[in-house]
Protein backbone atom coordinates (compact mmCIF):
# COMPACT_ATOMS: atom_id res chain seq x y z
CA UNK A 1 0.00 0.00 0.00
CA UNK A 2 1.13 3.46 -1.20
CA UNK A 3 1.51 6.25 1.83
CA UNK A 4 -0.53 8.31 0.65
CA UNK A 5 -1.80 10.79 3.35
CA UNK A 6 -5.98 11.79 3.74
CA UNK A 7 -5.46 14.94 2.61
CA UNK A 8 -4.38 13.83 -1.00
CA UNK A 9 -7.07 11.48 -1.10
CA UNK A 10 -9.74 14.03 -0.01
CA UNK A 11 -8.64 15.93 -2.61
CA UNK A 12 -8.03 13.17 -5.55
CA UNK A 13 -12.05 11.95 -4.43
CA UNK A 14 -13.88 13.75 -6.39
CA UNK A 15 -11.79 13.87 -9.26
CA UNK A 16 -12.07 10.09 -9.48
CA UNK A 17 -15.73 10.07 -9.16
CA UNK A 18 -16.16 12.19 -12.18
CA UNK A 19 -13.54 10.02 -14.19
CA UNK A 20 -15.77 6.95 -13.21
CA UNK A 21 -19.21 8.56 -13.30
CA UNK A 22 -19.91 8.48 -16.85
CA UNK A 23 -19.85 4.44 -17.22
CA UNK A 24 -22.79 4.18 -15.47
CA UNK A 25 -24.21 5.23 -18.71
CA UNK A 26 -23.39 1.28 -19.87
CA UNK A 27 -25.20 0.06 -16.98
CA UNK A 28 -29.06 -0.61 -15.96
CA UNK A 29 -30.98 0.31 -12.80
CA UNK A 30 -32.16 -2.67 -11.47
CA UNK A 31 -36.30 -3.11 -11.98
CA UNK A 32 -36.85 -6.47 -10.99
CA UNK A 33 -37.75 -5.53 -7.67
CA UNK A 34 -39.79 -2.47 -9.06
CA UNK A 35 -39.20 0.08 -6.26
CA UNK A 36 -35.70 0.04 -7.03
CA UNK A 37 -36.05 1.29 -10.44
CA UNK A 38 -36.88 4.52 -8.81
CA UNK A 39 -32.75 5.42 -7.75
CA UNK A 40 -31.46 7.85 -10.50
CA UNK A 41 -28.81 6.06 -12.94
CA UNK A 42 -26.09 8.15 -13.20
CA UNK A 43 -25.69 8.97 -8.97
CA UNK A 44 -21.91 7.56 -7.79
CA UNK A 45 -20.82 8.22 -4.40
CA UNK A 46 -18.40 6.82 -2.27
CA UNK A 47 -16.96 7.18 1.73
CA UNK A 48 -13.01 5.90 2.93
CA UNK A 49 -12.98 5.82 6.98
CA UNK A 50 -10.17 4.97 8.37
CA UNK A 51 -9.06 3.56 11.98
CA UNK A 52 -8.39 6.86 13.10
CA UNK A 53 -11.64 8.59 12.40
CA UNK A 54 -10.05 10.22 9.25
CA UNK A 55 -12.63 10.00 6.59
CA UNK A 56 -13.14 11.20 2.73
CA UNK A 57 -16.09 11.41 1.10
CA UNK A 58 -17.57 12.47 -3.35
CA UNK A 59 -20.07 12.53 -5.37
CA UNK A 60 -23.24 11.21 -3.92
CA UNK A 61 -22.29 9.52 -0.92
CA UNK A 62 -25.26 10.76 1.32
CA UNK A 63 -27.71 8.93 -1.25
CA UNK A 64 -29.42 6.24 1.00
CA UNK A 65 -30.28 3.08 -0.87
CA UNK A 66 -31.56 -0.18 0.13
CA UNK A 67 -28.36 -2.89 1.96
CA UNK A 68 -29.35 -5.72 -0.56
CA UNK A 69 -26.97 -8.64 -1.26
CA UNK A 70 -24.68 -6.49 1.15
CA UNK A 71 -27.03 -7.68 4.22
CA UNK A 72 -25.66 -11.03 3.46
CA UNK A 73 -22.05 -10.99 4.79
CA UNK A 74 -23.37 -9.51 8.27
CA UNK A 75 -26.78 -11.72 8.34
CA UNK A 76 -24.01 -14.66 8.21
CA UNK A 77 -21.95 -13.57 10.68
CA UNK A 78 -24.86 -13.67 13.09
CA UNK A 79 -25.77 -16.95 12.26
CA UNK A 80 -22.70 -17.96 13.20
CA UNK A 81 -22.59 -16.02 16.09
CA UNK A 82 -25.91 -17.61 16.75
CA UNK A 83 -24.88 -20.95 15.99
CA UNK A 84 -21.59 -21.98 14.91
CA UNK A 85 -19.38 -23.02 12.07
CA UNK A 86 -20.63 -26.85 11.69
CA UNK A 87 -24.14 -26.17 12.34
CA UNK A 88 -24.40 -23.54 9.65
CA UNK A 89 -21.84 -24.88 7.27
CA UNK A 90 -23.70 -28.25 7.27
CA UNK A 91 -26.89 -26.54 5.32
CA UNK A 92 -24.61 -24.09 3.19
CA UNK A 93 -21.37 -25.04 1.07
CA UNK A 94 -18.35 -22.74 0.79
CA UNK A 95 -17.23 -22.91 -2.63
CA UNK A 96 -17.98 -20.30 -5.81
CA UNK A 97 -20.74 -20.99 -7.68
CA UNK A 98 -20.16 -19.44 -11.21
CA UNK A 99 -23.58 -18.55 -11.90
CA UNK A 100 -25.94 -15.69 -11.12
CA UNK A 101 -26.82 -14.86 -7.75
CA UNK A 102 -30.44 -16.04 -8.07
CA UNK A 103 -29.48 -18.94 -9.75
CA UNK A 104 -31.18 -22.16 -8.38
CA UNK A 105 -29.10 -24.63 -11.03
CA UNK A 106 -26.83 -26.29 -9.15
CA UNK A 107 -29.51 -27.01 -6.21
CA UNK A 108 -30.55 -29.57 -8.32
CA UNK A 109 -27.85 -30.53 -9.87
CA UNK A 110 -24.89 -31.00 -7.64
CA UNK A 111 -25.41 -33.34 -4.45
CA UNK A 112 -26.27 -33.13 -1.49
CA UNK A 113 -28.14 -29.96 -2.84
CA UNK A 114 -27.22 -26.91 -0.62
CA UNK A 115 -26.18 -23.79 -1.59
CA UNK A 116 -22.78 -23.82 -2.84
CA UNK A 117 -22.34 -20.77 -0.89
CA UNK A 118 -24.28 -18.16 1.68
CA UNK A 119 -23.78 -14.63 -0.45
CA UNK A 120 -26.22 -16.31 -3.54
CA UNK A 121 -29.86 -15.72 -2.78
CA UNK A 122 -30.30 -19.86 -1.93
CA UNK A 123 -27.13 -19.25 0.20
CA UNK A 124 -28.57 -16.40 2.22
CA UNK A 125 -32.62 -17.58 2.19
CA UNK A 126 -30.93 -20.54 4.23
CA UNK A 127 -28.64 -18.39 6.37
CA UNK A 128 -31.67 -15.97 7.62
CA UNK A 129 -33.56 -19.51 8.73
CA UNK A 130 -30.47 -19.45 11.42
CA UNK A 131 -30.86 -16.32 13.01
CA UNK A 132 -32.17 -16.68 16.50
CA UNK A 133 -35.68 -15.49 17.78
CA UNK A 134 -39.24 -16.18 19.15
CA UNK A 135 -40.63 -15.28 15.78
CA UNK A 136 -39.64 -13.28 12.32
CA UNK A 137 -40.64 -10.11 14.42
CA UNK A 138 -37.67 -10.65 17.04
CA UNK A 139 -35.15 -12.22 14.20
CA UNK A 140 -35.58 -9.16 12.05
CA UNK A 141 -35.03 -6.92 15.23
CA UNK A 142 -31.98 -8.50 16.19
CA UNK A 143 -30.55 -8.29 12.92
CA UNK A 144 -31.33 -4.50 12.56
CA UNK A 145 -29.73 -4.06 16.16
CA UNK A 146 -26.79 -6.02 15.03
CA UNK A 147 -26.68 -3.28 11.68
CA UNK A 148 -26.96 -0.38 14.21
CA UNK A 149 -24.45 -1.44 16.23
CA UNK A 150 -22.08 -1.94 13.57
CA UNK A 151 -22.56 1.21 11.50
CA UNK A 152 -22.73 3.50 14.76
CA UNK A 153 -26.44 4.66 13.70
CA UNK A 154 -29.38 4.32 16.10
CA UNK A 155 -31.05 5.63 13.25
CA UNK A 156 -31.13 3.15 10.62
CA UNK A 157 -34.13 1.49 9.10
CA UNK A 158 -35.89 -0.11 6.57
CA UNK A 159 -37.36 1.18 3.51
CA UNK A 160 -40.45 -0.42 3.53
CA UNK A 161 -41.61 0.42 -0.02
CA UNK A 162 -38.67 -1.49 -1.15
CA UNK A 163 -39.50 -4.20 1.61
CA UNK A 164 -42.86 -4.81 0.20
CA UNK A 165 -41.98 -4.63 -3.70
CA UNK A 166 -39.60 -7.59 -3.10
CA UNK A 167 -42.16 -9.27 -0.88
CA UNK A 168 -44.81 -8.93 -3.26
CA UNK A 169 -42.39 -9.69 -6.33
CA UNK A 170 -40.19 -12.17 -4.82
CA UNK A 171 -41.26 -15.47 -6.83
CA UNK A 172 -37.80 -16.78 -7.58
CA UNK A 173 -36.74 -15.97 -4.01
CA UNK A 174 -39.91 -18.03 -2.77
CA UNK A 175 -39.32 -20.84 -5.12
CA UNK A 176 -35.70 -20.97 -4.37
CA UNK A 177 -37.23 -21.18 -0.73
CA UNK A 178 -39.90 -23.73 -1.13
CA UNK A 179 -37.09 -26.12 -3.10
CA UNK A 180 -34.85 -25.87 -0.57
CA UNK A 181 -37.48 -26.77 1.95
CA UNK A 182 -38.52 -30.04 0.33
CA UNK A 183 -34.69 -30.97 0.59
CA UNK A 184 -34.59 -30.23 3.80
CA UNK A 185 -32.25 -27.59 3.92
CA UNK A 186 -34.29 -25.44 4.97
CA UNK A 187 -35.94 -25.65 8.26
CA UNK A 188 -39.08 -23.44 9.48
CA UNK A 189 -42.17 -22.07 8.10
CA UNK A 190 -40.88 -20.66 4.51
CA UNK A 191 -42.74 -17.44 4.33
CA UNK A 192 -41.60 -16.34 7.44
CA UNK A 193 -37.75 -17.09 7.10
CA UNK A 194 -38.29 -15.48 3.36
CA UNK A 195 -39.98 -12.25 5.87
CA UNK A 196 -36.67 -12.19 7.63
CA UNK A 197 -34.98 -12.62 4.52
CA UNK A 198 -36.23 -9.52 2.17
CA UNK A 199 -36.34 -6.99 5.68
CA UNK A 200 -32.91 -7.84 5.83
CA UNK A 201 -32.13 -6.87 2.01
CA UNK A 202 -34.50 -3.68 2.60
CA UNK A 203 -32.17 -1.86 5.52
CA UNK A 204 -31.25 1.39 4.35
CA UNK A 205 -27.96 3.00 4.57
CA UNK A 206 -25.45 5.37 3.08
CA UNK A 207 -21.78 4.97 2.25
CA UNK A 208 -20.57 6.01 5.42
CA UNK A 209 -22.98 3.14 7.11
CA UNK A 210 -21.12 0.98 4.66
CA UNK A 211 -17.16 2.45 5.59
CA UNK A 212 -18.05 2.26 9.17
CA UNK A 213 -19.50 -1.50 8.58
CA UNK A 214 -16.51 -2.36 6.03
CA UNK A 215 -14.03 -0.42 9.10
CA UNK A 216 -15.23 -3.01 11.69
CA UNK A 217 -14.16 -5.83 9.20
CA UNK A 218 -11.06 -4.41 8.32
CA UNK A 219 -10.16 -4.65 12.04
CA UNK A 220 -11.11 -8.30 12.33
CA UNK A 221 -14.95 -7.09 14.67
CA UNK A 222 -13.13 -4.26 17.08
CA UNK A 223 -15.01 -1.01 16.15
CA UNK A 224 -11.97 1.72 16.31
CA UNK A 225 -14.14 3.98 17.36
CA UNK A 226 -14.88 2.59 20.48
CA UNK A 227 -13.27 -0.42 21.11
CA UNK A 228 -15.60 -2.61 21.63
CA UNK A 229 -15.49 -6.35 19.93
CA UNK A 230 -18.43 -6.68 17.63
CA UNK A 231 -17.35 -9.98 15.91
CA UNK A 232 -15.35 -12.54 16.79
CA UNK A 233 -12.64 -12.42 14.84
CA UNK A 234 -12.72 -15.93 13.06
CA UNK A 235 -15.95 -15.33 11.93
CA UNK A 236 -14.14 -11.61 10.29
CA UNK A 237 -12.06 -13.99 8.69
CA UNK A 238 -14.70 -16.26 7.19
CA UNK A 239 -16.61 -13.32 6.01
CA UNK A 240 -13.59 -11.54 4.57
CA UNK A 241 -12.82 -14.87 2.66
CA UNK A 242 -16.35 -15.15 1.21
CA UNK A 243 -16.22 -11.23 0.01
CA UNK A 244 -13.08 -11.87 -1.47
CA UNK A 245 -14.50 -15.55 -3.42
CA UNK A 246 -18.04 -14.92 -3.66
CA UNK A 247 -18.98 -10.91 -2.61
CA UNK A 248 -18.84 -9.62 -6.55
CA UNK A 249 -21.04 -12.93 -7.64
CA UNK A 250 -19.35 -14.25 -10.51
CA UNK A 251 -17.24 -11.66 -11.41
CA UNK A 252 -15.53 -12.29 -8.02
CA UNK A 253 -12.47 -13.53 -10.22
CA UNK A 254 -12.01 -10.32 -12.33
CA UNK A 255 -12.81 -7.79 -9.56
CA UNK A 256 -10.38 -9.77 -7.23
CA UNK A 257 -7.05 -9.11 -10.01
CA UNK A 258 -8.57 -5.92 -11.05
CA UNK A 259 -9.17 -4.20 -6.92
CA UNK A 260 -7.63 -7.17 -5.45
CA UNK A 261 -10.05 -6.28 -2.06
CA UNK A 262 -12.90 -8.30 0.06
CA UNK A 263 -15.88 -6.31 -1.12
CA UNK A 264 -19.77 -7.24 -1.24
CA UNK A 265 -22.09 -5.90 -3.80
CA UNK A 266 -25.68 -5.34 -3.77
CA UNK A 267 -28.42 -4.49 -6.58
CA UNK A 268 -29.44 -1.35 -5.64
CA UNK A 269 -25.82 -0.10 -6.44
CA UNK A 270 -24.14 -0.54 -3.21
CA UNK A 271 -20.62 -1.92 -2.87
CA UNK A 272 -19.07 -2.05 0.89
CA UNK A 273 -15.32 -2.59 0.97
CA UNK A 274 -12.13 -2.62 2.80
CA UNK A 275 -8.61 -2.39 2.97
CA UNK A 276 -7.00 -5.00 6.14
CA UNK A 277 -6.23 -3.12 9.13
CA UNK A 278 -6.83 0.51 7.29
CA UNK A 279 -9.97 1.61 6.31
CA UNK A 280 -13.50 0.62 5.33
CA UNK A 281 -15.24 1.68 1.70
CA UNK A 282 -18.69 2.34 1.03
CA UNK A 283 -19.79 2.94 -3.12
CA UNK A 284 -23.00 3.65 -4.37
CA UNK A 285 -23.87 3.69 -8.27
CA UNK A 286 -27.20 2.34 -8.98
CA UNK A 287 -26.90 1.04 -12.73
CA UNK A 288 -25.54 -2.30 -12.41
CA UNK A 289 -23.26 -4.24 -15.17
CA UNK A 290 -24.64 -7.58 -16.33
CA UNK A 291 -23.48 -9.21 -12.95
CA UNK A 292 -25.70 -7.48 -11.28
CA UNK A 293 -22.72 -5.08 -9.79
CA UNK A 294 -22.57 -1.70 -9.95
CA UNK A 295 -21.30 -0.56 -13.19
CA UNK A 296 -19.73 2.79 -12.25
CA UNK A 297 -18.54 1.82 -8.66
CA UNK A 298 -16.53 -1.18 -9.92
CA UNK A 299 -14.67 1.30 -12.14
CA UNK A 300 -14.12 3.37 -9.16
CA UNK A 301 -12.77 0.63 -6.97
CA UNK A 302 -10.27 -0.31 -9.62
CA UNK A 303 -9.33 3.16 -9.67
CA UNK A 304 -9.00 3.94 -6.76
CA UNK A 305 -7.23 0.26 -5.70
CA UNK A 306 -4.35 0.95 -8.77
CA UNK A 307 -3.75 4.37 -7.54
CA UNK A 308 -3.15 3.47 -3.82
CA UNK A 309 -1.83 0.14 -4.66
CA UNK A 310 -4.58 -1.13 -2.24
CA UNK A 311 -4.60 -5.19 -4.06
CA UNK A 312 -3.84 -7.38 -1.08
CA UNK A 313 -2.18 -9.52 -3.43
O1 LIG B 1 -32.93 -11.37 -3.23
C1 LIG B 1 -32.66 -10.50 -4.04
O2 LIG B 1 -32.72 -10.70 -5.26
C2 LIG B 1 -32.27 -9.14 -3.52
N1 LIG B 1 -32.98 -8.83 -2.32
C3 LIG B 1 -30.80 -9.08 -3.25
C4 LIG B 1 -29.96 -9.49 -4.46
C5 LIG B 1 -28.70 -8.73 -4.60
O3 LIG B 1 -28.47 -7.69 -4.01
C6 LIG B 1 -27.71 -9.25 -5.58
N2 LIG B 1 -26.59 -8.37 -5.69
N3 LIG B 1 -25.98 -7.96 -6.56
Amino acid sequence: MLAVDMETIRKQLPVWVEVSRPHAAHGKVASYIPELSKAPADALGVTILTKDGESASAGDCGMRFTLQSISKVFTLILALMDHGEDEVFSKVGMEPTGDNFNSMLKLELVRPGIPFNPLINAGAITVSSFIRGRDPKEKSERILQFFKDLTGNPGLDYDLQVYRSESETGNLNRSIAYFLKENGVLSGDVEEVLDVYFRHCAILADCSDLARMGLVLAHNGVDPMTGQTLIPRRYVQIAKTFMTTCGMYNASGEFAIQVGLPAKSGVSGGILSLVPGYCGIGVVGPALNDKGNSQAGVHLMEHMSRELDWSMF
